[in-house]
């Protein structure tokens, strides 16, 4: 395989370095993602930068006497640039529209990588996140129409060049062929390509790709997400009140200083009470990743007069407070987003002694209700073809008990309680869970691109007839939920 050193450490440093290599983020429509002008600027400096840079020495150092595409130097640059530009620009605003000073911005970190690291680590990270795409498509599809796969219509139509020169040194290493059938030329793997696809996809698991990608998925898709309280109040009818009673089982009280995580749009921070129970002779810092749930929380603060509430950009698992400075650290339905363990290191790191880390959290669901294994069969086969259940990022029952234990926190206490989801509207369902939440984004991500976008076109067509056929008190999840809250030694 191409890469000189260890993947893992190879991507930790694009990842320091502050490098996305996500090219899905930047767009399915290439110019059309960008402002014309910022399109032109990246092409420009990438083909520049390209150019320049991409010597023999290069090329042997990182590839030897490998076949590789020769645009693969601009590729990596562009590809690299404008996915970082894009998650600067989501990081900042909220919203996917990169300027020029953003885009300027990622070129100068692919120099800065390129200065420190080298040209050739750069494109070898390029070669392998490109090579997983069209690896990963040919084992889900068993093979795909030569023409579909050149143009990577079902797997990187972001892409505005051909897959011709990927194919062909694909075939000379012996990881791919083209084949015929009916007189129709297919592409597919090799048991070469097979073993191969398993290689890559382990580097990228080891590497923390994988799981980048799908925090991307989750943070991209929830910040575009703008009616989130009204549907998830709409299909579950206790989302107030239970974050009421969690609210009042922290012991928050009148003057603390308070950490919310994962405030979204504000519904725990505003609707059910968290920041006038503290009232303005205490603070409550809103925190979230999510831009553009952040803004939408901010204007309700501000049109409430509440001053008493600030609001910060950031992830659980990065705190940027001093140690033992908040009388409480509580957020609600967001610790399943988090990496727990390092989310929760920091939680009870800036709350003071004999102060409260509590968190709000769903559990994993039984899927074993009828009309809901007949509408997400589609993903269900998924796992069953893996012989598992689906993949779910939802914790059971032990996990965070055990978590907050192993985190250090003390006088741990549990309440499980049961919230109702109703399934009436199918098209909101989908909003909601699939391109909202993010139910099942672990199964879908493992998809080709298009596959996953068809799998949602199914889901929802499969919704349709679902809820013809069972009547609506039948439709109705428990969702099982639970409180956790502790105290800090
Ligand atoms: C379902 S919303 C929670 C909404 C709100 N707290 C409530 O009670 O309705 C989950 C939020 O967690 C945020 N989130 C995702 N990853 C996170 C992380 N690593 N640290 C903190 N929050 C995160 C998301 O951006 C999203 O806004």
């Amino acid at each position: 395989m191409f890469l000189s050193q260890d993947f893992a450490q190879v991507f930790k440093q694009f990842q320091e370095e502050g490098l996305v290599i996500s090219p899905w983020l930047s767009g399915l429509d290439g110019s059309g993602r960008f402002d014309p002008g910022v399109f032109e600027f990246l092409e420009w400096e990438a083909r520049e930068f390209a150019t320049t840079h991409w010597t023999e020495h290069e090329k042997v150092a990182s590839f030897g006497s490998l076949l590789i595409p020769d645009r693969f130097a601009y590729s990596a640059v562009y590809e690299t640039a404008a996915s970082t530009a894009v998650f600067l620009a989501h990081e900042r605003t909220g919203c996917l529209d990169v300027d020029e000073a953003i885009a300027q911005e990622a070129i100068q970190l692919v120099e800065r990588f390129v200065a420190k690291h080298g040209f050739g680590l750069f494109v070898e990270v390029y070669a392998y996140v490109a090579a997983y795409d069209n690896l990963q498509a040919l084992k889900y599809y068993g093979s795909i129409p030569e023409r579909e796969f050149l143009l990577g219509s079902w797997h990187r139509p972001w892409i505005d060049y051909k897959l011709d020169d990927e194919l062909m040194a694909a075939c000379v290493a012996g990881a791919m062929r083209v084949v015929l059938h009916d007189n129709r030329r297919y592409v597919e793997l090799t048991d070469y390509g097979l073993y191969r696809y398993q290689m890559v996809r382990e580097g990228l698991e080891k590497a923390g790709y994988l799981k980048q990608k799908l925090q991307l998925l989750h943070i991209s898709q929830f910040s575009a997400f703008k009616d989130f309280e009204a549907l998830a109040e709409e299909n579950a009818p206790e989302f107030m009140s239970l974050r009421r009673e969690f609210l009042d089982w922290t012991g928050i009280q009148p003057g603390m200083r308070v950490l919310e995580l994962g405030c979204a749009g504000g519904a725990f921070t505003f609707e059910a009470g968290l920041a006038e129970r503290v009232g303005p002779t205490g603070q409550v810092i809103a925190m979230d990743p999510a831009p553009g749930m952040l803004a939408r929380a901010r204007s309700k603060g501000a049109a409430k007069g509440m001053d008493w509430v600030k609001f910060v950009q950031g992830r659980a698992e990065e705190l940027p407070f001093e140690d033992h400075s908040f009388d409480a650290v509580v957020g609600s339905i967001f610790i399943h987003l988090t990496d727990i363990p390092i989310a929760l290191e920091q939680m009870r790191r800036v709350a003071k002694s004999g102060g409260v880390v509590a968190s709000y959290h769903p559990l994993e669901l039984s899927y074993n209700v009828p009309f809901f294994v007949e509408w997400f069969a589609p993903v269900m086969e998924l796992a069953r073809k893996r012989n598992d259940k689906p993949k779910t990022f939802l914790p059971d029952r032990e996990t965070l008990p055990k978590a907050f234990a192993e985190a250090g926190l003390t006088q741990i206490e549990r309440k499980d309680v049961s919230q109702v989801s109703l399934f009436h509207d199918p098209d909101k369902i989908i909003d909601l869970y699939i391109e909202g939440i993010g139910l099942f984004q672990e199964e879908l991500a493992e998809l080709p691109w298009q596959a996953r976008r068809d799998t949602v076109v199914q889901l929802r067509s499969r919704g349709k007839a679902v809820c013809r056929k069972y009547p609506e008190q039948e439709r109705v999840i428990h969702v099982p939920n639970q409180m956790v809250r502790s105290i800090v030694r």
